[in-house]
């Protein structure tokens, strides 16, 4: 006995079909149109979408920067992220400055374990190469624990920075094992002159934070590593590609047959420092994440980008801070603001209604760029990404009438605000499947915490352009 969905349109990257699926146990038995119903659990399915459950891979929960840590941890977060329609999700592990990697799996696994509510991996952020580059022999043993991408920031000097000769040989490495990186991509260094002459003008407000960043920076710093991805033979997957100059230089690399891979997150497809900063006091805090807002020109180009292939990827970059006593630490210095921003939540319903319903990408593709896609280029396909014979049961029933207006009242991460207040979405998850249980159901989370499992990830797919 199963539980069978039936009479929705089930969608994937390449088609939507009219289709029951069959769930059994903890995944998928049969997808069919017309499966006989007898000696199943029925769950009408009919005008609904039937989804890959989603898959957000850049997240930071629980996760200690800018002189507190992030508001949401594993439990907020993996619930806020079901109750949105995520039903996997990757975060960072990040490796302290003089410490091993191992060390750093080990703090993020005691973080997630017990208090996941969906399935999620794990990045590597590499911060230190060790004592005479010993600890290039971690990221080995990371592969074999089934991390198999590594994050560096070119951003944030003396805290989580790197050098180019550290890119270079971890680069070597990754190259030799089939592994990923991923690049914050921020020329940190010119970022911080840049800060400093602003602060000595006596300008200090948050504004100042996204000014300080000019899109030079990001573009320069996607350049460079690209460059040195090329030198390597490494697969190089650029996070927040936040501006048309960062994205030329990614389908530049692609143009030239590089294994160079992107993702934009929701703020930059929907939000713009025209629409949402210069508000009066410190408001503007609550939008400092990097890179930051840019110009709303960026929105059509980065959405012409997803549609064309040259970023695969919408993920969100969720780095929550709450306003009232994590933001205002950064009260008259915009550099002591902890930068990041909630979304998790929000992603499915944004991507949605902007991309299909305002018609900027079709369906397939909006399965593709948050399920099908990070699947895929972070080894867990088809487990996850496919509602397929044997695949995981992470499927989400999508109300494609469903209106739903975004606000920090009702949101479930646990922020005091949200940068998406007030929008209005049509498009929305009704039900929330992980592993074959119904974990999410008219909004409400009806799963139990710790229920989600540490998914070992085999090495990625390079999607070439
Ligand atoms: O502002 C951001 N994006 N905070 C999270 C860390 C990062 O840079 O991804
Ligand atoms: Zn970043
Ligand atoms: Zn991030």
């Amino acid at each position: 006995m199963g539980t069978l969905i039936k009479g929705g349109k089930v969608v994937s990257s390449t088609s939507t079909t009219l289709a029951d699926v069959l769930i059994e146990g903890e995944t998928i038995a049969r997808v069919a149109p017309g499966i006989d119903a007898v000696g199943h659990t029925v769950v009408d399915a009919t005008g609904m979408l039937v989804l890959p459950g989603g898959i957000d891979v850049h997240t930071h929960l629980d996760m200690p920067f800018g002189g507190t840590t992030s508001a949401d941890d594993y439990e907020w977060g993996t619930r806020a992220a079901a109750i949105g329609g995520t039903t996997t999700l990757i975060d960072f592990a990040l490796q302290s400055m003089g410490r091993p990697m191992t060390e750093a799996f080990t703090t993020w696994r005691t973080k997630s374990d017990g208090k996941a509510c969906i399935d999620y991996g794990l990045h590597m952020a590499v911060t230190d190469l060790g004592p005479n580059d010993a600890w290039l022999d971690d990221v080995n043993a990371m592969v074999a624990e089934g991390i198999s991408s590594f994050k560096i920031f070119m951003a944030y000097p003396n805290v989580l920075m790197v050098n180019d000769a550290t890119i270079f040989k971890l680069m070597q490495r990754t190259a030799k094992l089939g592994a990923l990186v991923c690049v914050h991509a921020e020329n940190g260094t010119v970022i911080d002159v840049v800060v400093q002459q602003i602060l000595a003008a006596g300008n200090t407000g948050p504004l100042y934070h996204a000014l300080s960043r000019p899109v030079e920076t990001e573009a320069e710093a996607v350049h460079r590593v690209v460059t040195i991805a090329e030198l390597t033979g490494a697969s190089v997957y650029i996070v927040h590609v936040s501006c048309e100059e960062s994205m030329r230089e990614v389908k530049a690399g692609r143009e030239r047959g590089l294994p160079v891979m992107g993702e934009t997150c929701t703020q930059y497809l929907v939000l713009s420092i025209e629409d949402d900063m210069g508000k009066p006091g410190f408001e503007d805090a609550k939008y400092v994440f990097t890179p930051p807002l840019r110009k709303k020109k960026n929105q059509a180009t980065l959405w012409e980008a997803l549609k064309n292939d040259v970023l695969q990827v919408i993920s969100t970059d969720h780095c929550p801070f709450r306003f009232a006593d994590q933001k205002t630490l950064g009260l008259g210095d915009f550099t002591k603001i902890p930068n990041g921003g909630p979304g998790v939540e929000n992603r499915m319903q944004l991507a949605y209604h902007h991309g299909v319903n305002e018609g900027r990408m079709s369906l397939e593709r909006f399965v593709e760029v948050t399920a099908e896609a990070p699947a895929k280029i972070f080894g867990m396909y088809p487990r996850k990404g496919i509602l397929a014979f044997g695949s995981d049961a992470d499927i989400l029933i999508w109300d494609p009438e469903a209106k739903y207006r975004i606000t920090a009242a009702t949101q479930n991460m646990h922020t005091d605000y949200s940068i998406f207040e007030g929008f209005e979405v049509k498009g929305n998850a009704r039900q929330v499947y992980s592993r074959g249980e119904c974990i999410v159901d008219g909004g409400k989370f009806t799963g139990r915490v710790g229920r989600g499992q540490y998914l070992r990830r085999g090495l990625g797919e390079v999607l070439a352009g």
